[in-house]
């Protein structure tokens, strides 16, 4: 499963790139309303952060299929080819996944809460789809097996297209769809720092520590005992 960061907060992103293994960055409109910046100019310094081989996901706004081209093409000549352009999973946006897959540019299904949408998306040429788990849980619909279902449909219908789930509210979530190994995972920073997040680990830790110190002295390491 890949692993992305799904967050715009630059400093954020450089922290969470030093210690945990990243493939990528995932934005939409609102996560980029919170940086309260222009959109190029954190997209550009994220892509500075993440390598410009890494996955970058980016959302267009238009709502009409011409209008969402027009903005794929801008998106990819400000930020690299490799670019993923996010499509909301509607008739326009089909119709767009549909233009721009065509021309070999790389897509994103975004806004996906029923599994016919995705894939209609994977037929449409969409390389992932994501669908949003935790906002399908708030609906009271399940959204790990939403994601597994979407999963199974891309496996069995032979579509290179791969789940990219995202909207996760808590490590379990991320941990189910691991273990499934759906495609890809995108996942807000304070969620990634909870992942291993956990009391028994720091306690274990500390009593190895405090029993090398008895033996060896406060402060010593086994570069110095
Ligand atoms: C990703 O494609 C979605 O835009 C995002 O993960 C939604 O997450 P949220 O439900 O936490 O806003």
């Amino acid at each position: 499963m890949k692993f992305l960061i799904d967050d715009a907060n630059v400093a954020k992103i450089r922290e969470i790139c030093e210690y945990y293994p990243v493939d990528g960055v995932t934005t939409n409109p609102s996560i980029l309303a919170k940086s309260g910046r222009n959109p190029y100019e954190v997209l550009k310094e994220i892509r500075g952060i993440i390598g410009a081989e890494a996955d970058l996901h980016v959302q267009v706004i238009s709502s009409e299929a011409g209008a969402m081209v027009e903005e794929g093409h801008k998106i990819l000549a400000e930020l690299g080819g490799g670019t993923f352009i996010k499509i909301p999973a509607t008739q326009e946006g089909l119709k767009a996944m549909k233009i721009l897959s065509g021309e070999g540019h790389r897509v994103t299904a975004t806004a996906i809460y029923m599994p016919m949408q995705a894939y209609l998306a994977g037929m449409a040429g969409a390389d992932y789809a994501a669908p949003y788990v935790n906002r399908i849980d708030n609906l009271g619909a399940n959204g790990i097996e939403t994601a597994k279902v979407i999963h199974d449909i891309f496996k069995k219908n032979g579509l290179k297209t791969e789940v990219l789930a995202a909207s996760f509210k808590n490590s379990q979530q991320v941990l189910e769809l691991a273990k499934y190994g759906i495609g890809a995972a995108t996942i807000a920073a304070e969620v990634i720092e909870g992942l291993i997040r956990n009391a028994s680990v720091a306690a274990a830790i500390e009593g190895f520590v405090s029993d090398f110190e008895a033996l060896c002295g406060e402060g010593k390491t086994m570069l110095d005992c």
